[in-house]
């Protein structure tokens, strides 16, 4: 696996790969990997010929209360790991060259980033993501890029810019890779203490629990929105959203109806979580 640094660098390992005819795959991350991180990069392995991951912490997608100078970094775990998942490029720019002195262009996708995180984390966020999302497609120009499903409103926001704005990319979502007690793999579950890590595995049995409300035929929002939130009382977690929206347009649902996105987000210790779940009537 080669390390590069600049804009240059990368353009020009991924020019002489496509002059054999090679088929490229990027994996954006902010590095601090965990097998979900994993799982992204071992199915563009699988899918293309070239494997570009890049390593960047984007200042501009984190607000000014949030975690970005505590997010955790350790460039040499990540490229050791990178490497065994079968990345062939790190691209690990400094910020500078990402963002240039004189940096003055943002990328806005209305609608879909007004709820959910957007709504909570302000505006910023995904403007942030959607705009570096949108240089990195620049500086690699990927065939397919590859995103995780727990960040099912990020998904959205990048399949909705790509397609706007006609770049040629395939965006494939990989499923929620979960620990043994089904804690969605996080970046920021190293910020659990052992109580916040055992109190953090409500949030998926609340997500099971609104799945067998919906199996069960009941399928109104209130009542699968109550399913869950009776488990994360009883954990004594108060999410800071549990909404059932279209997991197509991100739409307030009233019932579930085709496919439905349950999306929580919690504070939880000192961690901020989100995890989700497709909920499905059956007919
Ligand atoms: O999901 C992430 O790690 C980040 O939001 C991303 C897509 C790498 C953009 O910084």
């Amino acid at each position: 696996m080669r390390i590069v640094r600049t804009v240059a660098d990368v353009r020009a390992a991924v020019r002489e790969a496509r002059s054999q005819g090679a088929s490229v795959g990027l994996v954006p991350t902010m590095g601090a990997l965990h097998d979900g991180h994993l799982s992204l990069i071992r199915q563009a392995r699988a899918d293309n010929d070239l494997v570009v991951m890049s390593l960047f912490v984007n200042p501009t997608q984190f607000g000014p209360t949030e975690d970005l100078a505590s997010y955790p970094r350790d460039e040499a775990r990540d490229a050791q790991l990178a490497a065994d998942a079968g990345t062939d490029i790190l691209f690990a720019p400094p910020v500078e060259e990402v963002y240039p002195s004189g940096f003055a262009t943002t990328i806005h996708v209305a609608g879909i980033t007004d709820v959910l995180d957007g709504a909570h984390r302000g505006s910023h966020h995904f403007d942030g993501v959607a705009t570096v999302v949108t240089k990195l497609f620049q500086m690699v120009g990927p065939d397919a890029a590859y995103f995780g499903q727990k960040d099912a409103q990020q998904v959205l926001v990048i399949r909705r810019l790509a397609r706007d704005l006609d770049m040629p990319v395939r965006i494939v979502a990989c499923p929620i890779v979960r620990e043994p007690d089904g804690l969605a793999m996080s970046s920021r579950n190293v910020y659990l203490d052992a109580a916040a890590r055992q109190q953090a595995t409500a949030l998926n049995r609340a997500l099971d629990a609104a799945e067998t409300t919906v199996r069960s035929g009941e399928t109104g929002a209130d009542a699968v929105i109550a399913a869950a939130r009776t488990v994360l009382t009883g954990a004594g977690i108060e999410p800071e959203y549990l909404e059932l929206r279209s997991a197509e347009d991100l739409a307030e649902l009233d019932r579930v109806d085709g496919q439905a996105l349950l999306a929580v987000a919690a504070r939880v210790g000192a961690a901020r979580l989100i995890d989700n779940r497709i909920l499905e009537a059956t007919p």
